[in-house]
């Protein structure tokens, strides 16, 4: 039963049954309520219920992350190897050891770990200084080579396609760079495998550059450790495959390289076309190697010939051999018959006569040997014909002869130029490192006779790897000082026997019953059974109809199919194909078929049998292996796809098996599988004693070891403790492991509680610190903000308060003004009324008197005139009656007295109307007055018809214009000045006669004007102030008022545009402009421009342009201009330059009214403030002076 935790690594059997499946390494992901959850390595996930709790077992920690050794796995299995080697294959990292076997898994990508720094970085290492490498392997031959003076070897073996070949040449690679002579005999060497791979290298299936032959290369080297030469030996090449390809796979790569490579010309010679045309190229359906380069490999394969000597003749002979092979290989045959007897004949074709003329024999022997057999029966021979099915076989037969003879030829051609045979004179005895490149364990469906030969070659090298990794262990023990004679171990040894070893053996049998002319499979496997079956390792088979027969290897049970066993065994040439190699003229065939050909000859025996031969060489190749030191390697192909990347578990565990590694392990378990250095084991299991201190403190290694061993494992159980390391059995470590890891745990979960109650302490106090710093700030906050409250409320209260307060005595005051105010006006209006009342009444009474009065004046005078007229009728009555009656003067007197009266009425109505029209008129004239009195007085128009005379409405100065009252005298004077030079000064009358004595102006001019100016008034622009000013501002406000003031007297004209600007401006107080005037900033810059620029204007007349129109801009801000009221036009007309005045003025740019002009004059004349004497009103003339000062406008 196992305690499983999240995170735990297990090994979960899934118990499938399946001959190659074992356990997978797992994560657990989940515990919940019995069940399971876990990840495998393959990442699948699986649910373990508690039933098939026993699926999983506790992993090794050492199978946890990979070891570099794995003979250091605690889970010394196939699963635990697997499982390492699949970790360290994910990581790209493809060796690894087991003891001393190297293990290396085929990455199918180039990786960076063969470059000279890494031949640098493993040369003179030991094995395990450095990460596990095949440089490390085969710096170990080089350098065991010269120190222990022995022969080393290294056995590369695995499957088709695991990288044997690569391995072997990167340990040829490393030798010739660590040798470090780069000598010709180096190069040949090296150069051989380009031509042994284009003779025995063929594309398959599994492997794009599949070996199809054993090969063991020698490399000697002289006592300096440089390469001195080396000899090559190769096995069983497939000579099949030159007829017959399976599937996708191909003939051998020189065929291909020759058709892609040779010239056009030579090709023709050997009457060569495509490869797609020779049938024996195109069984596999596959002429292309999409790895490989047919033609980059025809040239590399022609220059190692060069190297290793091969001449032009040679080459070429090789290639006519080629070609006839190619061409033998398009014959065609017909089925004939003869008395009755299968015969064939092969047609005759271009095919057939060029293959005889390149094998240089007679085409008609060609056919007949094709065709026919001469059997030597009682002496005589007898020729019988062959079926087409023979026909083709000998054909075949004969092809296969010529290519198997030729590629020995190749080789011994190889040998002759590398090998160096020890010369028997000197002493020194040269050394050798042995690579032996062959093919694995084979186990097909079909297994043949090569599958038999392969397997017994592997049969006998298990075994001497077994011998050897077992006398490692006895060294070991011996080492340690450990009693190993009661470990047994068992290898194949038996195996070996039963199939080539003691007598009637199987391959013997084979041999003989080949030998034997009635020989057939069926006697051979009953001679087999019948020697065999009652030997374990043999599998007879089940009923007599079955021609297999089982063999049980170190690897497992393997089936041989015997057909065709004898034939292939035999591997003779029928002695019709030897007659006619003998009959021709070509010398390299001869050569080649040399052997058969002395044989046939001279003893007609037969050649060896394939197996004798092999054997043969097995038994060679073993004698030479036994007296080397070797080295293991064993390649792994991840999987059947040659995608890198790609690691298929049940592959992998086959090729495991039958790489014999196991046998490691199992003399490692007969022994004592598990061992540690004392300091390894006290520090790993130390805490299982309490107090022991750690390795590197302690003075009692082994003691300590023994202490810990007894007390957990008790003192008789099988353990043993070495010099240096303690050995134990696998439950031994289990329990060890066990026991520690409950420890650990409880420790564990000691140290665990400690530090949770720390940490949730730490935090805890963390916390509580700041929820009292957030109480803190935020009751702070809190008050602060009810505080503000208050005291605005209280602030809002105060102010309610003292409101209320004020109010109150406001309305007290109020009321007492009110009242007293009241009071006021009462009594004011009460006097001012009785006044008035008073008034009327006096006025009344003065007014009632004056009219009573007149009445009176009046009704007297009327009386007079009445009483005149009485008088008058008197005197005229008197008059009257002297000339007539008295009554009739009386009359007449009557009528004269009534029309004097009635005159004096009319009179009288007369002055009564006069009287009554005076008063109207007088009453008109007061309401007039009175309606004038009531109109706003218009200043400028007041001005102008004062000072109107002076010409102030053209733009030509001193046009005419009417002088007002009281000024006339001005007119005149004007009037008279017309005809004088204007250039000259106005003739101005004397100070003296003008009154202005008082100032003594002409006495300051000569003693404060600057310059040559006299007091005397110029009619033309200043060119520098009168006085000095140290202010700019205040010298060019001077040179302005000047000039306003020229403009004023006319003598100046105004500028050209009579664009009236009416903005009301009238209508504003003259004062109020004046101190606006005033008010107005003068920039010191702007001044200085504006100087400059008067400057310029004053010395070139009439030029200017944009930069007077600008400083002309700046000048009318400074000035008076609203310059917002200029008009469009005005603007545009003073952007043109059309200007007629010469520059120097401030009201430049339009006319302006005489009393803008004096708003000037005075504001910046005379009310410019000033510290001293103001010194603009010296540029006022006397006479304006006078003027402005009497005149009414100046306050
Ligand atoms: N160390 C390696 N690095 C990169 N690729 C490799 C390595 N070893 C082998 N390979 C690849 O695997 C292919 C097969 O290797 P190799 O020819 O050595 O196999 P083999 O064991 O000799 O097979 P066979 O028994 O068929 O001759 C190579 O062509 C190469 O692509
Ligand atoms: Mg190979």
């Amino acid at each position: 039963f196992v305690v499983a935790f999240q995170g735990d690594y297990v090994w979960l059997d899934l118990k499938t049954g399946r001959e190659f499946v074992v356990p997978v390494g797992a994560v657990v992901k989940l515990c919940d309520s019995g069940q399971i959850q876990v990840l495998d390595d393959e990442g699948r996930e699986h649910w373990i219920l508690p039933q098939n709790a026993t699926n999983i077992k506790p992993m090794h920690p050492t199978s946890i992350h990979g070891v570099e050794d794995m003979i250091r796995l605690g889970d010394l299995n196939e699963a635990g190897i697997l499982r390492n080697l699949l970790i360290r294959y994910n990581e790209c990292v493809i060796y690894t050891y087991t003891g001393s076997i190297l293990v290396a898994v085929n990455p199918y990508q180039l990786l960076p770990i063969y470059t000279p720094d890494h031949i640098r970085l493993y040369t003179n290492k030991k094995i395990g200084e450095m990460p596990p490498h095949i440089f490390a392997i085969a710096d170990n031959c080089y350098f065991n080579m010269q120190r222990n003076n022995k022969d080393q070897c290294c056995i590369i073996s695995g499957e088709s396609g695991a990288g044997k070949t690569e391995s072997t040449k990167l340990i040829l690679q490393f030798l010739a760079a660590i040798s470090g002579q780069h000598s010709w005999i180096e190069q040949q060497v090296l150069e051989a495998n380009p031509i042994l791979e284009a003779f025995g290298n063929a594309k398959t299936i599994r492997n794009d550059n599949s070996s199809r032959f054993g090969k063991y290369i020698d490399i000697h080297f002289n006592k300096r450790g440089a390469i001195e030469g080396a000899k090559i030996e190769q096995y069983l090449l497939e000579k099949s495959r030159v007829c017959r390809q399976a599937a996708d796979e191909r003939n051998y790569h020189i065929f291909y390289c020759m058709l892609r490579g040779m010239s056009p010309e030579l090709k023709k010679k050997l009457g060569l076309g495509l490869a797609t045309d020779y049938p024996y190229l195109t069984m596999g359906n596959c002429t292309k190697c999409d790895s490989r380069d047919d033609l980059k490999e025809y040239s590399s394969i022609l220059s190692a010939m060069k190297v290793l000597m091969f001449t032009e003749t040679e080459n070429w002979e090789i290639s006519k051999l080629l070609a006839a092979i190619l061409h033998m290989g398009k014959l065609r045959y017909e089925a004939r018959c003869y008395d009755n007897l299968d015969a064939c004949v092969v047609v005759r074709s271009p095919d057939l006569s060029t293959a005889a003329s390149l094998m240089e024999v007679d085409i008609k022997d060609v056919m007949s040997c094709l065709t026919t057999r001469t059997l030597i029966t009682r002496g005589e021979n007898v020729s019988t014909p062959l079926s087409m099915e023979q026909g083709l076989d000998v054909r075949d037969a004969f092809v296969k002869g010529i290519y198997g003879r030729l590629f020995v030829w190749i080789v011994d051609k190889i040998n002759a130029a590398i090998f160096r045979p020890p010369s028997c004179e000197s002493k020194i005895i040269r050394r050798s490192i042995g690579l032996l490149d062959i093919f694995g364990f084979e186990n097909f469906i079909v297994n043949s006779f090569e599958q038999l030969c392969i397997n017994f070659a592997n049969e006998n090298l298990q075994q001497f790897f077994v011998r050897h990794v077992f006398k490692l262990e006895q060294e070991e023990y011996n080492l340690e000082d450990i009693n190993w004679q009661h470990i047994e171990f068992t290898d194949n040894q038996d195996a070996l026997d039963m199939i080539g070893n003691k007598p009637m053996n199987i391959i013997s049998l084979i041999d003989e019953e080949s030998k034997f002319p009635k020989g057939t499979e069926s006697t051979m496997l009953y001679k087999l059974n019948s020697q065999h079956k009652l030997n374990t390792n043999y599998h007879p088979p089940k009923n007599t109809y079955e021609t297999q027969f089982g063999i049980q290897h170190f690897a497992g049970v393997v089936h041989y199919e015997t057909r065709g066993f004898l034939e292939k065994n035999r591997d003779s040439l029928h002695t019709d194909i030897i007659q006619l190699v003998h009959s021709s003229k070509n010398k390299f065939i001869k050569q080649i078929f040399q052997a058969d050909v002395t044989m046939g000859m001279e003893t007609r025996k037969r050649s060896p049998t394939l197996s004798s031969q092999f054997k043969l060489s097995l038994e060679l190749l073993m004698r030479t292996l036994n007296v080397c030191q070797p080295f293991f390697v064993r390649c792994i192909k991840p999987n059947e796809l040659k995608k890198p990347m790609l690691f298929d578990r049940e592959l992998c565990v086959r090729q495991l098996r039958y790489s014999g590694m196991m046998e490691t392990i199992r003399i490692r378990r007969a022994g004592y599988p598990i061992r540690y250095t004392f300091g390894e084991f006290v520090d790993r299991y130390r805490v299982l004693m309490p107090g022991v201190k750690p390795a590197n403190r302690q003075d009692d290694l082994r003691g300590t070891c023994q202490k810990i061993v007894e007390a957990v494992l008790g003192r008789d159980d099988d353990w043993e403790i070495g010099k240096t390391k303690i050995f134990l059995k696998d439950h031994h470590d289990m329990q060890l492991e066990i026991d520690r890891d409950k420890t650990i745990t409880d420790k564990a979960i000691l140290i665990q509680k400690a530090v949770r109650g720390m940490k949730e302490r730490t935090n805890f106090l963390r916390m509580r610190r700041s929820v009292t710093l957030i109480q803190k700030m935020w009751r702070g906050y809190r008050c602060r903000k009810d505080y503000s409250a208050m005291r605005v409320g209280f602030l809002r209260l105060q102010a309610l308060y003292r409101a209320r307060k004020l109010f109150v005595t406001y309305q007290l005051a109020r009321t007492c003004v009110t009242q007293i105010q009241a009071r006021c006006r009462g009594f004011m209006v009460r006097r001012s009324f009785w006044r008035q009342l008073h008034a009327v009444i006096t006025i009344q009474a003065y007014a009632r008197g004056m009219i009573a009065r007149r009445v009176t004046q009046r009704l007297r005078a009327e009386h007079r005139r009445r009483q005149k007229a009485e008088g008058q009728r008197l005197v005229e009555e008197e008059r009257l009656r002297n000339q007539m009656t008295v009554r009739r003067a009386r009359a007449e007197a009557e009528r004269s007295h009534k029309e004097r009266l009635a005159e004096l009425t009319r009179q009288e109505e007369e002055r009564e109307m006069e009287a009554r029209e005076e008063a109207r008129r007088k009453k008109e004239m007061v309401e007039q007055v009175e309606r004038e009195r009531q109109q706003p007085v218009d200043h400028s128009d007041m001005v102008d018809q004062m000072f109107g005379f002076l010409g102030n409405t053209g733009a030509l100065p001193n046009l005419e214009g009417q002088g007002p009252a009281g000024f006339e005298d001005l007119e005149v004077a004007l009037r008279a000045e017309e005809e004088e030079d204007l250039d000259e000064a106005l003739p101005l009358p004397d100070d003296e006669k003008e009154d202005l004595s008082e100032y003594k102006f002409s006495k300051f001019a000569t003693m404060y004007f600057q310059g040559t100016t006299t007091h005397k008034y110029v009619r033309r622009p200043l060119k520098q102030p009168l006085l000095f000013h140290e202010d700019e501002g205040d010298q060019l406000a001077a040179l302005a008022v000047w000039i306003t003031v020229l403009r004023f007297m006319g003598d100046l004209p105004e500028p050209k545009y009579h664009t009236a600007i009416s903005d009301g401006s009238e209508k504003i107080p003259v004062m109020t402009k004046i101190y606006e005037t005033l008010s107005k900033r003068t920039y010191k810059r702007e001044l200085q421009e504006l100087q400059t620029v008067e400057g310029e204007n004053s010395s070139n007349d009439g030029g200017g342009g944009q930069k007077k129109n600008s400083v002309r801009h700046k000048l009318v801000s400074l000035t008076l201009k609203r310059k917002s009221k200029i008009t469009e036009e005005v603007t545009r007309r003073l952007m043109d330059g059309d200007y007629s005045l010469q520059g120097n003025s401030m009201l430049e740019d339009r006319p302006t009214s005489n009393l803008e002009k004096l708003h000037f004059i005075i504001g910046n004349g005379i009310l410019r403030k000033r510290p001293g004497p103001n010194p603009c009103t010296c540029h006022l003339p006397s006479r304006l002076m006078q003027l402005s000062v009497d005149s009414p406008l100046v306050p």
